[in-house]
C-alpha cells in the first residue's frame, strides 16, 4: 500500500509540506512526498483529448503526475490559501488528474485527504473564510471524482507581511488587516506548526483513518 502526498506550497520546508509529511508518517505505509514547485504544470486546457487515450497533450509533468496518483492507494493533498481560495499550482495538479478520469475512474474508491494551511484566523471579522474555500475546493475535487474523503486539517499559517519587513508601516499590510490597526509584527509572532497541538493531532488521526480505509 502507498500514500501519496502533495504540497502545493513553494515555500521550503513550510508547514504545508511538514504537515503532509506528518499525516504521511501517521499512515504508517510507504509512502512518497511530492512538492509541486519542483514540477511543471499548467492548468487543464479542457480540449478533450485526453477523453480517449487517458493522457494529457500538454507537454509538462501532468502525465507523470497522473501515473503517481493513478499508482497511489489513497491521496493526501497539501494546499495554501492565497486570495482566501486555493492555490493555483495545487488547483491545476487537481485538474491536471482529469485524463485519469474517463471511463475507468482511477481515482475513484481511494481514500483521500486534504489539509490547507491559512493566515487568516477562522471567524475574523470581514474576512473570508480562507481555510474553509480551500479545503472546500479539495474536497469538491475528491466528490467529484469518487474518493474517499478521509476528512480535512487547517493549519494555522502567516501572513507574509509578517516577514517582508514593512508589516508595520505598510498601508496594505495584512498584519493590520487581519489583527487590527494596532497590532504589530512583534506582537502577532510566527505560527509554527509543531506548536499546533490540536493540528498535530488531528494529522495524525487524518494519517490513521486513510489508513485504517485501506485496511477495509
Ligand atoms: C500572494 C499571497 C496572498 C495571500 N492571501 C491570503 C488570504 O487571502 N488568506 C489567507 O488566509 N492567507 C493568505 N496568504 C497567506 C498564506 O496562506 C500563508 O502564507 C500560508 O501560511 C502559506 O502556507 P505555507 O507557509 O505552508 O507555504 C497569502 C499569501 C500570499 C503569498
Amino acid at each position: 500500500m502507498k500514500v501519496l502526498g502533495i504540497s502545493g506550497s513553494p515555500i521550503k520546508d513550510s508547514n504545508t509540506d511538514r504537515a503532509v509529511k506528518l499525516a504521511l508518517s501517521a499512515t504508517g505505509l510507504e509512502t512518497e512526498f511530492i512538492k509541486l514547485s519542483n514540477y511543471k504544470i499548467e492548468p487543464c486546457n479542457a480540449c478533450l483529448s485526453c477523453v480517449e487515450t487517458n493522457r494529457c497533450i500538454i507537454e509538462d509533468d501532468g502525465n507523470l503526475l497522473c501515473e503517481k496518483a493513478a499508482g497511489a492507494d489513497a491521496l493526501i493533498v497539501g494546499g495554501w490559501s492565497p486570495y482566501s481560495s486555493l492555490d493555483s499550482r495545487t488547483k491545476a495538479f487537481l485538474e491536471r488528474l482529469y485524463p485519469l478520469r474517463h471511463r475507468k475512474g482511477k481515482l475513484a474508491g481511494k481514500p483521500g485527504g486534504a489539509i490547507v494551511t491559512c493566515a487568516v484566523p477562522e471567524d475574523t471579522p470581514g474576512l473570508p473564510d480562507a481555510c474553509k474555500t480551500a479545503l472546500d475546493a479539495i474536497m469538491y475535487f475528491m466528490m467529484e471524482e469518487g474518493i474517499n474523503f478521509a476528512g480535512g486539517v487547517t493549519v494555522q499559517g502567516n501572513v507574509p507581511c509578517l516577514s517582508c519587513g514593512h508589516g508595520d508601516e505598510c498601508r496594505m499590510s495584512g498584519v493590520k488587516m487581519i489583527y487590527g490597526p494596532d497590532a504589530t509584527v512583534q506582537g502577532v509572532g510566527v505560527n509554527i506548526l509543531e506548536d499546533q497541538e490540536e493540528v498535530l493531532f488531528s494529522l495524525e488521526k487524518l494519517g490513521e483513518d486513510i489508513a485504517s480505509l485501506l485496511d477495509d
